[in-house]
């Protein structure tokens, strides 16, 4: 657990579960990940983007509600639920979005060593903000080509791989545009945060 971190720069380590496939356990694993890291004594944030469902928000308040109802010393992250905004303008959207994960960030990110990221089964700006901010980014399937063909397109007879899907290019772009942000050394979370910051700023001045 602790190699994770040598020689990075002191600042929470990122992971994201994400999958445009829904029902495929993003928010189960969250759960087990982020009380994993947490027996093994890190100290861990968790947030949650699915704001609709909010299924890992309601696993935490569950968790501490049985916490103090059976007077057990359970171990609980440091919790943030981030709310889709739902204005008339996306621009708008975008930056109160984009305000309150900064928030989440600045708050978590010197007094934590772990950070899980659980999104929505479905296309949304915060969903790629955090797969943007991703160290480590896991993506469970159910053992379906169904469920495969979200991330890639194989041919019927060989199985060999012959497309990407939508999330898998979303993906790359993700990586892409990390390894810009970073600079080939891993950068802090507020750091990547400011980066994409400049990059909206950009992309509103470019569609004006
Ligand atoms: N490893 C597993 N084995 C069997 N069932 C599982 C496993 N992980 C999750 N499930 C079940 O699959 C269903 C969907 O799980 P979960 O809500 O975690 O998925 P999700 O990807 O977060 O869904 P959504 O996209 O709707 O947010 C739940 O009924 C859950 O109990
Ligand atoms: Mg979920």
């Amino acid at each position: 657990m602790s190699d994770v971190s040598a020689g990075r720069p002191p600042s929470a380590y990122v992971v994201v579960l994400g999958n445009e496939k829904g029902g495929s356990g993003k928010s189960t694993v969250a759960m087990h990940v982020a009380v994993a890291l947490m027996k093994a004594g890190q100290r861990v944030a968790t947030i949650d983007l699915d704001s609709r469902q909010k299924s890992f928000t309601h696993y935490i308040e569950n968790r501490r509600a049985w916490a103090k109802h059976a007077r057990l010393d359970l171990e609980l992250p440091t919790h943030f639920c981030i709310a889709r905004v739902e204005g008339h303008k996306v621009a708008d959207n975008e930056v109160a979005e984009f305000s309150a994960f900064a928030k989440a960030v600045e708050t978590l990110e010197h007094t934590h060593d772990f950070v899980v990221i659980d999104t929505p089964g479905h296309d949304s700006y915060l969903m790629r903000l955090a797969h943007s901010m991703a160290d480590t980014l896991i993506t469970p399937l159910n053992d379906s080509f169904v469920d495969f063909d979200v991330l890639g397109t194989v041919d019927p007879a060989t199985f060999a791989v012959t497309g990407t899907s939508h999330f898998a290019e979303m993906v790359r772009e993700a990586r892409r545009q990390r390894r810009v942000v970073d600079h080939g050394a891993d950068q802090r979370l507020g750091r990547r945060i400011d980066q994409q910051d400049g990059r909206r700023h950009g992309a509103q001045r470019h569609a004006r």
